[in-house]
């Protein structure tokens, strides 16, 4: 059934406080829990609705006395409903759960013998009969009994208040939260786990207790995390004022997870992937990845779990939000302006690749959904990264003060308590005395929006125009969308590259060198007085809004810009703009069977850059790094992936072959200090270095060949050790089945290494001795031993890494690769539906592909969305597919 936002209504009752307590086994855990509940003054009736999900009920005590099976009502969905409920009553409820059967990873389950929870969003019905729902905030109090042996640690959320020992060897702890949450905060953690610990030091005085709780055999892995964490508590301190209110802070690793963490109150747990680190088992992006998920979460103790969400729709309020401290974060601990620039940069493409494709496609919505079917499917990179886009235009818009200011007055005014997204715009608006109404257009219109640029430069009048106009296509439901409120950041570049003053015709004096335009009508001019040469226009600058610029540069103009803007976003944005152009001309010369040329000016500009010695090799590497296929296909009418590949593999090789001597000397100018450090810029130095190989080897550079296995059985971390084997495994050479065969017998006990494993396999770009990648990836699922359906990760790294991210092979018009896909979705969709309808959005895009692919595409949809007994992830997911777009 379809949830709509307009049909909130307030809770008909509270609860004040919840005693859980449980007594753990695998198949039949009991759960008793105590509840004080009542009515909310502004009820509109009586009913009093438990959500209940796979529970098996004991019993009901209300006051003291058990409810006979007639004076409560059991919902088909499971839900219990108790009618009547006009004054403050006690609840005892018993029922009992199936940890192991549980394959859905929501609510309790097993993981490798241990008790984990995740209740967001609506998991917590999965453990007990509850008002299930973020509005509803409670004072949780929690004992765990449970076996010694198997389950020496036993966590929750808070303090830990009691512990003691009981009959039959078994023991028990008592936690206590002291601040007041809704049901998805909760957590428990039970198992042979053990722990880095160290007391810091508050700003406030205070010390508190930071643990990281893993297998024994990763205890080594959580150096890395347990300093992200000091880092990201001083740098909410500093940055915003926003204190740790516990005296003891938890993170839990556990391999099966379906997301990458969750900021249950003092207790986060987290997809190992995202906290395990060492330089042999993550490579530099994981370090990166593992430090701003640890800042996220710990963020959350702020926003989201202090001040939360009236409802799910709201999730960007947190999300959004959240992200964009992240960002915030991790941009603030690179410290120099290009290193920030190049975290901005790979943030925009994460944004370009995966949400400008969703905007486009039959899952487009605002980053505040108006209904859904399923709310896991609203886990999006809308409500994440584009929501993170929109705080950042506020900040943009406000200033860092004022949006500081803003952030503070929300908190003030909603501690402790849920709030919806016009909460959060009231308190930006009112601190800094703006009307951000046309902003909030921001979350009800899906779509990205495209901004035309017309420039006109008048000599004689020595003024330069600039017109921008908005326009944002339809969007399912959306046909016709009002302006959106843009901040438009441009700068003027004269002939000798420098930054000129700006002087609107209506400012009496010039000032500043880049200015932000806030673009609220249809369309609207602006004229800059005093400029005295025909300037180049640098736009939307350090991409000031989540939105396509349409200006139609000149070659000419964009290799300028690729060697003079002084925003570094921009100047890749150049590079990257030019290395399309190129590439879009390639693949017309591939479809007509032409030779496939190098357009001039992207080889001038990347020439230029790669021998620049002025900038650091790190934006080196990510500016001159082609873009995805992804990226590419998001500019194309229609998408023809086979056609994309080969005009990147002829770019790479001929770009290998005309420039081998040059990028074998930038290769030796980056040579990475011996002692591995994530830092920035060693990272910088080593993903310039694996560019340079990859092009040398596509240009026929067999020594490259040599020196790749070199490195591979040589160097001792996974980055420089990954890269090489990529490279081998995307060459022809047949090296490649030992090199593999090697990392397997090294690899296959370590879940963190298989992965990665998996990976490089299934994102094959070429096939392994004729053998097309779907039947690799086909054969890894069905005969390898340690690939399990039931593991996210495992399901992630191998069978959505190839559908997601291998569009040539995937897209194979033989339409093997949508047969293997129906066949998985089916299979993951009877263990974990959000997995399944994660994989399902592979094909969201049917539509842009060539016919013949996209006819197949269609009938894969159909034959699935036929099938009896789908999850409502997974139906939803498909049906729009279907019937939308
Ligand atoms: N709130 C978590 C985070 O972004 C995400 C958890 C969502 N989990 C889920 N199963 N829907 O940090
Ligand atoms: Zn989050």
């Amino acid at each position: 059934a379809t949830v709509y936002r307009k049909d909130y209504i307030p809770p008909t009752h509270w609860v004040d406080s919840v005693h859980l307590e449980f007594d753990l086994h695998p198949q039949q855990t009991h759960v008793h829990s105590t509840l004080i509940i009542r009515p909310n003054e502004d009820r509109i009736n009586n009913d009093l609705v438990l959500n209940g999900r796979d529970l098996e009920l004991v019993r009901i005590v209300m006051d003291g006395r058990e409810l006979d099976r007639t004076e409560y009502t059991l919902m088909p969905n499971g839900d219990i409903v108790l009618r009547g409920i006009t004054k403050e009553i006690k609840l005892e409820i018993e029922n009992i759960i199936n940890p192991q059967a549980n394959t859905s990873l929501m609510g309790l389950y097993l993981s490798k013998g241990n008790f984990m929870t995740q209740c967001e969003a609506e998991g917590f019905r999965r453990i007990t009969y509850y008002p299930d729902r973020p509005d509803i905030s409670a004072k949780f109090t929690v004992r765990i009994n449970a076996p010694k042996s198997v389950c020496p640690v036993l966590l929750s959320n808070g303090n830990l208040v009691e512990e003691g020992e009981l009959d039959g060897n078994w023991h028990y702890t008592c936690w206590e939260d002291p601040f007041p949450k809704p049901s998805y905060l909760f957590a428990l953690v039970a198992g042979n786990l053990k722990c880095r610990e160290e007391k810091f030091q508050l700003k406030n005085g205070k010390k508190a207790l930071l643990q990281i709780w893993v297998e024994p055999q990763n205890l080594d892995k959580t150096e890395f995390a347990l300093e992200s964490l000091k880092r990201a508590i001083a740098w909410d301190e500093e940055r915003f004022g926003l204190e740790l209110d516990l005296e003891r802070f938890m993170i839990v690793a556990t391999d099966d997870f379906t997301m990458g963490a969750m900021e249950n109150k003092g207790l986060n747990i987290f997809n190992s992937r995202c906290v395990l680190a060492t330089p042999e088992v993550a490579t530099d992006r994981d370090f990166a990845r593992i430090e701003s998920v640890i800042g996220h979460e710990y963020f959350h103790n702020w926003t989201g779990n202090r001040v939360t969400c009236r409802d799910w729709f709201q999730l960007t309020l947190k999300e959004g939000l959240t992200v964009f401290r992240e960002q915030e974060f991790a941009a603030d601990m690179l410290g120099d302006s290009t290193a920030r620039a190049v975290k901005r940069i790979e943030d925009v493409r994460y944004l370009r690749d995966r949400q400008f494709t969703e905007d486009a496609g039959p899952m487009a919505h605002p980053i505040r959904p108006e209904s859904y079917e399923e709310i896991n499917n609203f886990y999006t990179t809308t409500v994440y990264e584009k929501g993170a886009e929109v705080i950042r235009m506020l900040q943009t818009l406000l200033g860092k003060d004022g949006f500081k200011r803003g952030l503070e007055q929300y908190i003030r005014d909603h501690d402790g308590s849920s709030a919806t997204c016009e909460d959060f715009l009231n308190a930006m608006a009112e601190a800094n005395m703006r009307n951000l109404s046309q902003f909030t257009r921001w979350y009800s219109q899906a779509g990205t929006p495209h901004v035309r640029v017309r420039t006109h430069w008048d000599e004689r009048s020595a003024t330069y125009t600039i017109t921008l106009s908005q326009f944002c296509p339809p969007t399912p439901g959306q046909t016709k969308k009002e302006p959106f409120f843009i901040p438009f950041d441009v700068a003027l570049f004269n002939s000798k590259g420098k930054p000129i003053a700006l002087q609107l015709q209506a400012e009496t004096n010039a000032k500043g060198t880049s200015r932000v335009l806030e673009l609220t009508d249809e369309e609207h001019s602006w004229v800059f007085v005093g400029v005295k040469e025909k300037p180049i226009p640098s736009l939307a600058r350090n991409f000031s809004a989540p939105i396509i610029v349409d200006y139609n540069y000149s070659p000419e103009e964009l290799v300028f810009l690729s060697q003079c803007d002084n925003d570094a976003f921009n100047r890749a944005h150049a590079m990257e703009e030019l290395s399309l152009l190129c590439i879009n001309e390639m693949v017309s010369d591939y479809e007509r069977g032409t030779r496939m040329v190098i357009n001039p000016h992207y080889r001038n500009a990347f020439e230029s850059m790669l021998t620049d010695k002025s900038i650091s090799p790190a934006f080196k590497a990510i500016a001159l790094t082609l873009p995805s296929e992804t990226r590419i296909a998001e500019a194309q009418p229609m998408i023809n992936p086979i056609s994309i590949r080969a005009a990147i593999r002829s770019l790479r090789e001929q770009l290998g072959r005309q420039f081998s001597h040059l990028i074998m000397r930038v290769f030796d100018d980056n040579a990475p200090n011996p002692v591995y450090s994530p830092n920035a810029a060693d990272a910088g130095k080593r993903a310039m270095r694996a560019f340079c190989f990859e092009l040398l080897l596509a240009g026929g550079n067999a020594k490259s060949l040599l020196r790749a296995r070199q490195i591979f059985e040589t160097s001792k971390n996974l980055t420089e050790r990954l890269d090489a084997l990529r490279i081998i495994v995307n060459s022809a050479s047949p090296t490649k089945f030992t090199l593999l065969e090697a990392a397997e017998t090294e690899w296959r006990n370590e879940p963190l290494l298989i992965n990665k494993w998996f990976t490089l396999q299934a994102t094959a770009t070429v096939p392994m001795d004729e053998c097309p990648i779907v039947d690799v990836v086909q054969n890894l699922v069905e005969r390898y031993p340690g690939y399990n359906a039931h593991n996210p990760n495992n399901v992630y790294s191998l069978v959505l890494a190839f559908c997601q991210n291998n569009l040539a092979e995937f897209h194979r018009p033989d339409g093997v690769g949508y047969k293997f896909w129906v066949e998985q979705v089916l299979k993951l969709d009877r263990i974990n539906p959000q997995v399944s309808s994660r994989l399902a959005r592979c094909l969201d895009g049917w539509r842009r592909y060539t016919p013949e692919c996209s006819k197949l595409m269609f009938s894969a949809l159909k034959y699935v969305y036929s099938q009896p007994n789908l999850s409502t992830d997974l139906k939803e997911v498909v049906g729009k597919a279907l019937n939308n777009a």
